[in-house]
């Protein structure tokens, strides 16, 4: 949520900083802003809407050729949380005597009484934001000092941050820090960067610093000074991160939208994930060995892996395994203990209200792992353990290849533990893993044939809601269909346990509503099939997904997206990808602007 960036070098800012918050457009999208500091003089252009509507307005404005001349400056990428999206919400934030300069990423939760204090004291307030309280702060205690003046502010705000501040007596440095969101300084030559992540980066740097909570760092031309918020200075830990990244690229290639592109990716960052991951770390499967209960915390995507893991980690382990939406397990009362393993899964590693979990069971000293897609994130940083995904950055905001990498790290987990804890035998333990080294194939097959899909997409594009329905471990796959169609084509859709519907759901069959059944092989079909007629004798149009050896069904439904076989435990990573392409078909005949969907982003740092 929110992306920020920053430079300062020798080389012109603007043209840099607006590449760089196209790459993090994806953290938010509905308005974006740069400042650039020129012969002591703040120059901010702010605009409602994407990064392209903030270059129209640079283009249209007559400063621009002098405002072009600066070599630092910083910009923002904004997602609403303190106040509409208006101009005046807009990062940059200025304090009211225009000294200084913020970009924010975060929240900060003593705003108001802040706020309330310095309006006593003449300040004044242009935005509803909270952000436009730390740059009245910065200036409120500013004695000639820029540094001391952030520091003494960032130990008065409560919250989280990342944030980059310019100052108009100092315009040789920019200052930045963070508390629990992302910031990352880029090492150039005779330049440095700083942005909300990698991607925005790599196009000029692979020696990256990876700012810890509590940092503060003063980027010069030549230099970094990194220090700790009580000013006692850090040595510099300059990552090279070009041994962590793959060979995923985080451009769009031919595709027309990210997501698209990142559905295609699934054939290869399947296979990239396992190979990996295949060898579980020792230490993991060590200390996992006395568990006696596992819980998963998660949200959206990454919750229904959790979902369709526990079948895996009960049926290979023998351990009771209990998933939980990240959000509510801090309200329940569970037992936690040294016996006790948790699993936080997060694409990003920064999802607030699985940080928040991971957090709430930390002081209760049990064991966590993290899967995670993000390299140094913070819940990357703040589990025991963290299983990365290999699947290169994610940028449509619908989660797609995250998901199936998530699924890919889980069951590899569940099969290592479970030959460890001697519940598997050698013998069941190989013919699982074959089972698994052809699904990146399959998924590749589900690929190369979308005709049915696109026809069902169309009709989709039409209809106001979309029922899905799966059984057993499909029945997350059902969720996670349903949770697609409606963050890209904003169309109703819900998830039902096939056999949950006569219990209520039933009642909304009728020949308007398209049903999506889950109808692969395994010990569900015969049930499936019964319930598929239920939904006929009630004139209800079927769609199912099944596997050509039971092509019994074809002729009497609606329509049929053919699946590759494979076991019935590993069919949710196979049945997940047409539901992913009926939604970002459906979507795009909508015309809807897929890799931004309406009031969402990427990375979800509040709570
Ligand atoms: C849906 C989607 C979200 C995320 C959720 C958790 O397509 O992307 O539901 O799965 O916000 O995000 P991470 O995995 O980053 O913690």
């Amino acid at each position: 949520m929110c992306g920020i960036f920053g430079y300062i070098g020798k080389r012109k800012a603007l043209s840099i900083i607006f590449k760089g918050l196209k790459k993090l457009e994806y953290r938010g999208y509905d308005s974006a802003g740069i400042a650039v500091l020129l012969d002591h003089k703040i120059h901010i252009k702010k605009s409602v809407g994407n990064i392209d509507a903030l270059a129209d307005k640079f283009n249209n404005t007559k400063d621009n050729s002098i405002i072009s001349k600066a070599t630092l400056g910083i910009g923002h990428t904004r997602w609403a949380t303190h106040g509409n999206v208006t101009v005046n919400n807009a990062h940059p934030h200025v304090d009211y005597k225009k000294n200084f300069s913020i970009v924010h990423n975060g929240a900060i939760d003593n705003y108001n009484e802040l706020k309330h204090d310095m309006q006593q004291n003449e300040y004044k307030f242009y935005s509803q934001t909270d952000s436009e309280v730390i740059v009245n702060l910065i200036n409120q205690y500013y004695n000639g000092d820029f540094f001391y003046s952030v520091q003494q502010t960032l130990l008065h705000i409560n919250g989280s941050y990342a944030i980059g501040v310019l100052c108009k007596q100092d315009n040789n440095k920019i200052i930045c820090a963070r508390k629990d969101s992302p910031l990352i300084i880029g090492i150039g030559n005779e330049e440095n960067f700083l942005a909300s992540d990698i991607s925005a980066l790599l196009p000029y740097t692979n020696k990256m610093i990876f700012l810890e909570n509590g940092d503060i760092a003063e980027l010069y031309v030549n230099n970094v000074i990194l220090k700790k918020l009580n000013g006692q200075q850090k040595t510099l830990n300059i990552c090279d991160i070009s041994n962590n990244i793959n060979n995923i690229s985080s451009n769009k290639k031919k595709y027309k939208h990210f997501m698209l592109k990142e559905i295609y990716e699934q054939q290869y960052t399947i296979k990239q994930t396992y190979e990996k991951l295949l060898d579980t770390h020792d230490s993991i499967l060590q200390i996992c060995y006395n568990i006696k209960k596992i819980y998963i915390l998660a949200c959206g995507t990454a919750y229904y892996a959790g979902l369709v893991s526990k079948f895996w980690f009960e049926q290979f382990t023998n351990i009771p395994t209990e998933v939980n939406i990240a959000s509510e397990f801090i309200y329940s009362n569970a037992i936690i203990n040294q016996n006790t393993l948790i699993i936080v899964i997060s694409q990003s590693g920064e999802t607030a209200d699985t940080l928040s979990a991971l957090r709430f069971i930390k002081r209760k000293k049990c064991t966590s792992i993290a899967v995670c897609n993000t390299f140094k994130s913070n819940i990357s940083l703040e589990a025991t353990y963290v299983m990365y995904t290999y699947c290169g950055l994610e940028i449509g905001v619908a989660s797609t290849k995250a998901f199936t990498g998530q699924l890919i790290a889980l069951f590899i987990f569940a099969l290592n533990l479970g030959l460890r804890r001697k519940q598997l035998t050698d013998i069941q333990h190989k013919e699982y893993l074959k089972e698994l080294l052809q699904i990146a194939d399959k998924v590749k097959i589900i690929l190369g044939n979308t005709i049915n899909i696109k026809k069902i997409a169309r009709i989709f594009a039409r209809k106001k809601s979309v029922l899905y329905l799966g059984r057993y471990i499909n029945y997350p796959i059902a969720l996670e269909g349903a949770l697609k169609l409606k963050e890209i084509a904003y169309i109703h859709a819900e998830g039902c346990a096939t056999g949950e519907i006569k219990h209520g759901t039933l009642a909304l069959i009728d020949r308007t509503i398209p049903v999506i059944v889950i109808a692969t092989n395994g010990i569900t079909y015969k049930k499936t099939l019964l319930n598929i007629e239920e939904i006929k004798a009630r004139n209800g149009f079927v769609i199912a997904l099944q596997n050509e050896t039971n092509n019994v069904l074809i002729k009497r439904i609606g329509f049929t997206i053919y699946v590759p076989e494979t076991i019935e435990l590993l069919s949710p990573i196979l049945n997940v990808v047409p539901l992913q392409l009926i939604a970002y078909y459906t979507a795009t005949f909508l015309k809807h602007n897929v890799d931004q969907p309406r009031n969402l982003a990427k990375s979800v740092t509040v709570e």
